[in-house]
């Protein structure tokens, strides 16, 4: 099958590889000049395991390519928009002008019976406001969503084994002509066993922002009870083993610490709720506000924590912060807790310096004021206290002895409650974790 993918980033550059894996010819396509020729030279623009040899692998057979070029849609039978929906400036809802630009781009490259797939994650009710303006324009077309649930850091085994596949229609009927088209395209993982939901279109752009809505509630749940645990000398950890058992709750997403961040969390909830609000339902997401301000708290937590640790002040204590990606087997840096908390460390005088295997580039471009350190040895030379915010790999396999000959000061705090404790204070650090006694 013709398939043209337009917006080139973390979902689509990952989903054009993916579709071309899967037998299909596949067109890339974003407005974004350097990362079409990194794509087109099979270089990922960002870091994503194994997206790199896929990219040389499937460019190889010749069925994927990357363009600039709009008019290079025209031809595909399926459209699948994958552009961003950032957080509006200074506002909660999404800033949809990608989404709108790049369906209003396609519109003129559309013939009968093609299908325009949207995968961003957008506000409920954006589907059925461009199903009207695909319908004025290529009245034989067909709008459809099919919203993405690939995690950074998997998105190439999410994106080729996916849990589930929704696809949002019109009419929500399985009778809808597009549906067969869209199951040919994912023909393999439909024999694999995937399961496969048609809904109408609202409720397949809500599918998407009530998952992340969850995931983020289930975070914040666990990290309301590490302030508990602090509280109480109770330990979150155990805790969540323990909570995590029952079947109904499950262990995953329960890993308390400094909080979730990255491009689609902490947006898509404020989103949510200013979508909420516009339809008359806000009572029905206040929580998320709660959510939302349990997890910028954890942040302020840290700082203090670290405050504590450093013996009451900040003021001139070297500090070597271990991550600064979002989490770990990424290089995104949207939003993430590490860097912030960073940031606030140094602007509370402490000389920070942060290091982490893949993001470094990325955080020098948003916080340029930060000394940034490549290697993990020299980034812990010195050091009058560790923060470990980032559970790279690593970072967890550190050994306290030999750690605690290169540091300055024997203290750790680990944001992510990812060290042996036991092993830790046993060679002599100081260790705080996060909701641990
Ligand atoms: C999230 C969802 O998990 C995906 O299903 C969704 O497709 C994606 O957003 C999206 O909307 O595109 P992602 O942002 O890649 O994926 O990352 P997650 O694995 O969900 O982690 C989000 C944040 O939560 C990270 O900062 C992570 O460190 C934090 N986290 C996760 C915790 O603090 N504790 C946990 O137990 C789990």
């Amino acid at each position: 099958m013709r398939i043209s993918v337009i917006g080139c980033g973390y979902l689509g550059a990952v989903h054009a590889a993916c579709m071309a894996k899967l037998g299909h010819d596949v067109v890339g396509i974003d407005i974004d000049d350097g990362k079409i020729s990194e794509l087109a030279a099979s270089r990922a623009p960002f870091f994503e395991p194994g997206l790199k040899e896929l990219l040389g692998e499937v460019q190889e057979t010749g069925r994927l390519s990357f363009t600039t070029d709009m008019a290079a849609a025209a031809g595909s039978t399926v459209h699948f928009i994958c552009v961003g929906t950032p957080q509006k400036k200074g506002e909660n809802g999404a800033d949809l002008t990608f989404v709108d630009s790049a369906v209003n781009a396609l519109l003129p490259y559309l013939s009968a019976n093609d299908l325009v797939v949207g995968k961003s994650t957008v506000p409920v009710g954006t589907a059925a406001r461009l199903a009207t303006t695909v319908q004025q324009s290529a009245p034989a077309a067909y709008l459809l969503w099919n919203p993405e649930f690939l995690r950074e850091g998997h998105a190439v085994s999410d994106t080729l084994h996916p849990d589930r596949l929704v696809y949002g229609v019109t009419d929500g009927s399985e009778d809808h002509p597009a549906v067969q088209v869209l199951d040919q395209v994912y023909a393999t993982s439909l024999q694999g066993g995937t399961p496969r939901l048609v809904t109408d279109l609202p409720t397949a752009e809500l599918v998407k922002t009530a998952a992340n809505s969850f995931l983020a509630t289930k975070i914040s749940f666990i990290n309301a009870m590490a302030e508990l645990c602090d509280a109480a000398g109770a330990d979150v950890t155990l805790l969540a083993d323990a909570i995590g058992m029952d079947d109904r709750i499950g262990r995953k997403f329960l890993n308390a610490g400094i909080g979730f961040g990255g491009g689609c969390l902490p947006k898509d909830i404020r989103a949510f709720m200013a979508r909420a609000g516009e339809l008359g339902a806000d009572q029905a997401l206040t929580f998320l506000r709660e959510v939302d301000a349990i997890n910028m708290r954890r942040r302020t937590r840290v700082v203090e924590l670290a405050r504590e640790l450093c013996g009451g002040s900040l003021l001139g204590q070297r500090i070597t912060v271990m991550g600064a990606a979002f989490k770990p087997e990424s290089d995104d840096v949207r939003d993430s807790p590490a860097l912030s908390i960073a940031a606030q460390l140094q602007l509370q005088g402490a000389v920070v310096t942060v290091t982490d295997p893949k993001a470094l580039a990325n955080a020098a471009r948003r916080f340029p004021e930060l000394h940034y350190e490549e290697s993990t040895d020299a980034a812990l030379q010195g050091a009058d206290a560790l923060l470990l915010l980032t559970e790279w790999r690593e970072y967890r396999d550190l050994d306290p002895h030999e750690t605690l000959k290169q540091v300055s000061g024997a203290r750790i705090l680990d944001g992510r409650n990812v060290l042996d404790i036991d092993k830790w204070r046993a060679a002599g650090w100081i260790y705080r974790g996060l909701g641990r006694p």
